[in-house]
Parts: structure tokens; sequence; C-alpha cells
């Protein structure tokens, strides 16, 4: 086992920022708990780590989801701050500290690095032509310029990179741009801007990755081969309207949200440190720390090129690791809304246990950057084999023998040497590859060790022998007693919750590390209980489809007050009553719509457009020559439109992830996954679009 002298560094450990523009989800949760699981092996280990985060609170696409929804961007970003807490509490994530990078020390650290840069010439100004929307007064951000891509023509793509062809381009060289928020044309405009002198910093970079052993082979490799293509400065401001910390001395420009972002990472941990009379120096700016940033592969950029040299040019110290992961698929695919594959936190813990996540998620994390698959199958499997059948199954076979044979007595130890032994080394092998981040390999060693303590219990029959040597089954109870408070141990990282029960069980607490080396004898231990439950066949259910689409009729069309493109329309969907608005004026006249029967998504988010309250939305196809309705004249009004064989949603959705289904027009009828779309009395028809046409 490890020599347990006092620890000699100070560990900061960083997750990366979730954006606090939505909800936690399972893509995002492999790195959380990655990162915890690590964080509280260090604490059993008895290293002296600190575990950092915050929400990224900044940014335009923050600013514009507040103003849709008609609130500050503070208010949104204390709503979603909240929520992201209490995800984390659910899911045992332990942070030391969980910040927001909206506060007072991330301001603080912001201007100063920015100051330190600055005065060492490593900022510098630049007037560059943006994008710029005259309707909506704003400079457009990459993601909300749209037009056709300059490589492959294909419509509607980002002002970033291509969607079809995966060209990477300004937003400038858009062809036939339009705003995404308005539509309309935007102009281009010239303005200043601050670049921070990224080109200055590929030697020391360069050199820095060298020296560092611990950075992923793999992903240096590569890091090296942008610093051989040269290194582009880096525009680190933002124009209003944005949500942000203004740059000093100026009226409406402002830090671009990865410039303070990791700096977040700083203020989080100075913000503890403040509050438990530490000093922030002692991490930030000191040899004897290690900072570890965990992220994913999709940040490497930020992380391994503009942030070291952030810190380089401001002397403070440099990660001393950056453990990078891959992304999550489900069923081999990238998760998607409309293959019902894309789960919020809160909706995994509708129908499942928090700690089989962590637990399955263990079973396929290594330290390497390759992506990992959930399937629902395998996932049932692993709980009901590993954890229930394995683990589980005999934790409690043994803790419950003894209280029923020996009220809960535990004496002395069979001895047993081969069998210690074996478990020895598997425990060094344990704790070798929570070290090195290898916890599938982690796991498989603690699951041996209980399937070499099931075989030992079935193999001693000792239901049989106590007829016969009552005090030879107390040793061996005695023995399989001491395998399971080291499984307690062993498993603590990925199932705290877990191990925290079997070890009231057990009649102990906070056991460390170095207690898999101590002897359980002369003890008694508490009540046993079952401690997982096996999960339950799943009968075969229809696949969800996120959107519950109703038949509504038309009662009332109003003017809007402040739009032009935009109708009012009051709404029957048989059971209530409700108001939406939509952009079909111009293409439909008040007469033609009225005691129409059309189709409504009844879950979407309500949104204020235009300052009007809207509560739900119509669908109608769109194959650019403009709306044409879906519409249900032989339904009764409030029935249920859906495509066979998926369930329609009931959890509330935003516009975005409306805006990511795609169902598709063709003769005059709505197709998702070849399926059409009915209800009960017929097929819904569309007018007016023609074959191709996009449905929203
Ligand atoms: O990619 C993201 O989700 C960012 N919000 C991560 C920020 S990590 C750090 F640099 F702040
Ligand atoms: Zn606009």
């Amino acid at each position: 086992m490890t020599k347990f002298t006092k620890a000699k560094h100070k560990i900061l450990v960083t997750s990366a920022l979730p954006y606090a523009n939505g909800p936690i989800h399972l893509g995002h949760l492999v790195e959380y708990i990655q990162v915890d699981i690590f964080v509280r092996f260090l604490r059993l280990i008895e290293e002296n780590v600190l575990f950092v985060c915050a929400d990224d609170t900044h940014g335009a696409p923050i600013e514009i989801k507040a103003s849709e929804l008609g609130i500050t961007p503070e208010k949104l970003i204390s709503q979603v701050y909240d929520e992201h807490v209490q995800d984390f509490k659910e899911f045992l994530i332990s942070f030391d500290n969980y910040y927001t990078t909206n506060s007072p020390e991330n301001k603080f650290y912001s201007d100063l690095i920015f100051k330190k840069l600055k005065e060492k010439n490593l900022i510098y100004t630049k007037d560059i032509e943006v994008t710029y929307c005259e309707h909506d007064k704003r400079t457009l951000p990459d993601r909300y310029v749209k037009g056709k891509c300059p490589k492959c023509n294909a419509p509607d793509q980002y002002g970033d990179v291509c969607e079809n062809c995966n060209a990477a381009y300004k937003t400038i060289d858009l062809i036939e741009p339009y705003c995404a928020i308005c539509k309309s044309k935007p102009i281009r405009k010239s303005s200043k801007h601050y670049f921070f002198r990224l080109s200055k910093f590929s030697k020391k970079l360069e050199s820095w990755l060298k020296k560092n052993r611990n950075l992923q082979p793999e992903i240096k490799n590569f890091v090296f081969n942008w610093i051989k293509n040269g290194l582009e400065d880096w525009n680190i401001s933002r124009d209003g309207p944005y949500f942000g910390f203004k740059i000093p001395g100026e009226e409406d420009k402002y830090y671009y949200v990865w410039l303070d972002a990791p700096i977040g990472y700083i203020a989080s941990t100075d913000n503890y440190c403040k509050n438990h009379g530490l000093n922030t120096e002692d991490y930030w700016s000191s040899k004897d720390a290690r900072i570890y940033h965990f992220i994913g592969k999709d940040i490497i950029y930020f992380h391994f090129l503009f942030w070291p040299a952030m810190l380089l040019g401001s002397g403070f110290s440099l990660p001393y690791h950056i453990p990078v992961h891959g992304f999550l698929t489900v069923n081999n695919e990238k998760m998607s809304k409309s293959r019902g594959t894309f789960f919020t936190a809160k909706e995994f813990l509708q129908k499942h246990n928090a700690e089989h996540l962590r637990f399955y998620y263990a079973g396929l994390l290594s330290g390497r950057m390759s992506d990992i698959d959930l399937n629902f199958d395998d996932f049932r499997k692993k709980i009901n084999n590993e954890l229930a059948a394995n683990i589980g199954n005999f934790c409690y076979r043994v803790l419950n023998f003894l209280n029923r044979y020996f009220d809960g007595e535990i004496k002395d130890i069979d001895s047993n040497k081969k069998l210690l032994d074996e478990i020895k080394k598997l425990a060094k092998n344990v704790e070798k590859n929570y070290y090195g981040l290898n916890f599938n390999e982690a796991l498989k060693s603690v699951l041996h060790i209980s399937s070499l303590g099931n075989k030992y219990f079935q193999e001693n029959e000792p239901w049989k022998l106590i007829e016969k040597d009552r005090e030879k089954v107390h040793k061996i109870l005695g023995l399989c007693a001491n395998i399971v408070k080291d499984l307690s141990i062993l498993i603590e990282p990925i199932l705290p919750d877990f191990s925290l029960r079997l070890q009231q069980q057990l009649n102990l607490r906070n056991l460390k590390w170095r207690d898999i080396n101590s002897e359980l004898k002369n003890h008694k231990i508490g009540k046993d209980e079952i401690l997982v439950k096996k999960m339950e066949e799943k009968k075969e259910t229809k696949r969800e489809f996120p959107l519950n689409l109703k038949v509504a009729k038309i009662i009332e069309v109003k003017e809007h007050p402040n739009a032009e493109k935009l109708y009012i329309l009051d709404i029957d969907l048989g059971n209530e009553k409700r108001q939406l608005v939509a952009g079909i004026k111009g293409y439909y006249s008040a007469d033609e719509l009225k005691n129409k029967k059309i189709i409504v998504v009844a879950n979407l988010k309500p949104a204020k457009l235009r300052g009007v309250e809207s509560k739900g939305m119509l669908l109608a196809g769109d194959d650019g020559t403009g709306p044409g309705l879906l519409t249900a004249e032989h339904s009764n009004t409030g029935d249920k439109a859906y495509f066979e064989g998926l369930e329609n949603g009931t959890a509330q959705i935003t516009y975005e992830e409306f805006a990511k289904i795609s169902m598709l027009v063709k003769n005059s009828k709505v197709y998702f996954d070849n399926k059409e779309l009915k209800t009960d009395k017929e097929i819904i028809r569309v007018e007016k679009s023609k074959d191709g046409a996009r449905v929203r």
C-alpha cells in the first residue's frame, strides 16, 4: 500500500464550468462523475485536495435567452445555478466549492490578468469587420448569423462552421447571410477589438508541453501540430449588448466569455480560500501545488493554448495535468432528442438511481480520450450481474449470516494466506488504477475481490458446517467480514452512498484507505439490510417523441401590437384555451385562419415574442416561399397527433431543443423517421409546402 506520509502537495482539481443556459445532462455527467471519483479517491488516501467548479455565466447566448424570456441575465443564471447545484447533489458530486463566474472575485482576477497582459504589451487593439443586425441593433456572434456555407453552399449554416462539410470560416464569409434572431439581412461594420498575442507564445507553450510528463501523448501530438501550423492572435473582446465584464475604460465592450471562464477556476479557489483561512497563492502561484483541469475533447484548444498562455503571461502556475475525456454516445450514436436518447440529469433520476450511473460510467472510463457508450440493456445487466449479484449479494449474505448465527460478533479471522495475499494484490491494483484514472480497471479488480469472497463463502458452505464446527465458521465469517470492510473502502470513490450504508451496517465510519490493511476483530456489527435491488427487465414500451402534438382550433385572430409579421391567436385545445404568437401574417388572412384546425406543439416552453406571451407553437411546413399550415379538419379539438410507434413526450421542451427535430414534408404529409404524422381519425395534411420542406 501507499506510504501515508503527510501530503506534500496541495492538489487543486477542477472540472469544466457548465454553461448557465441549460440543464445538466448525461453527457456532462461523464466528466463530473469521473472527477468526483478521482477526488474522493485522493481524499481517501489522505491527500490535501480541493475540488472547485462554477457556473459559466457570461456570453451572448445567455443575454439573448434572458431577453427572450423577458428576465434579466442575473435572474436567468441564478435560476440555472440552483438547478445545477441540485443536480450535482443528486449525483453525489462532492465539490468543495461551486461558484459562479459572475462574481466579484472573477471580475478582480479578470481585470488583474488583463492588466498584466496589457502592461507586457501582450494585448493590442485592432479594427475588424463584424456582422451587425440593424434591426436587433447588435453585432451578431457566430451562432446568430446563418447563411450558405462559403465552401459547399449548404443552406442554413451557422457563422463559424458548416455542419455539412465541416469547413471553418468567419461570419462575414457566409453567402446570403441572415440574422438568426429576426431573419433580416445583416450589414458589415467595422469595430475595434482587443487581441491577445497568442502568436508570441509558440516556443514557451511547446517547451511546457514537452516538459510536462502527465499530459496524454495523443493530445500533445495534435497540440504540437497546431503550434507548428502557426498560432494566431486571439480576439478577447465582444461588443455589447453582451452579458459579461466590461473592459476597463470601455463603454460597450466586454471580455469574451472564454477569457473570464477559465479565470473562474482561480476565482472559485479564491472564494473558497477566503472562507476557510487559506491562501489562493498556495494553489496558483506555488511550485508545490498541483493543478488538475479535467476537460472534454471539445475544449482542448482553450486549455492547452489560450489558458496556459494567459497564465504564463500573467505569472500564475501552469496546470500539472489536463486529463481529457471523450464524449458520451447513447446506443453508439450522438445523443439525440428526436431519437429519444437525450436525457437530462433530472429525467434520468425519474427512472433510475444516480449511483447506478456512477457505477456504469466507472466501468467504462479509462484515462484515455475515447468516447464512452451508454446502452440501457448493458446498463441493466451490469447493475444486476455485477453490482447486485456480486458485491451487493456478497456483503449482504455475510452480514446477514453474522447477525443470524453469531449475534453480529466478529471474533477471529480465518488464516487463509493465499486468499488474503490475492486480495492485497488486487487492492494494490485498484489503487494504482484510481490514480491513473483507469476506473474500468479499478472496478474490475474490486469485482474480482468480491467474487473471490463469494467463492470462498460458497465453497466453505457455512450453513452446513455450522452444525459440525461452529468455531471454524465464526472465523470464516470473520474473514468474509474483513473483505466486506475492504470492499466498502475500495468502492467508495465510485459508490459513496453505498459505501456509507455498508459501513453503517458494519458499525464503522469514515474508513480511510489505510484501513484496508487493518484487521477487524472483536467487533460487533450493526443491522444488515439489502443494499442493492435488481433492476427489472424493461417491458417493450414505446419510444418517446419529445414533442406533444395536438389538434387545436383557432378561435380568434388578433394583430400583434409590436410586430408586423406576427398574429396573436386564441386557440382551443379541447380541455383548455391558450394564446399563441405565430409568424404567418402576410401568408394567411385572419378570415382564412378562423375556425381552422391546426397542429400545435403543446409542451413548448412558454416564451414572449416581442413582448407577447406565446404558450406553445403552431406547426407549418416551410420550403422557403412561406409557411403552409398543418391541418386536421376531420379530427376533434384536443386529439393527439402522433407518429406510429412513438409516444408523445410530456416534459416541457425549449425552442432550441425543438429546432433540432427534423420533420419533413413529402406528398403534403409530414414525416419523421419514415413515419407519417396522423391522428386516430386521419393523416395530417400540409398546405402549400413542396416536398423536402422542413416543418417548424
Ligand atoms: O464548453 C463549455 O461548456 C464551457 N462552459 C467550459 C468552460 S471551462 C473553463 F474554461 F471555464
Ligand atoms: Zn436581427
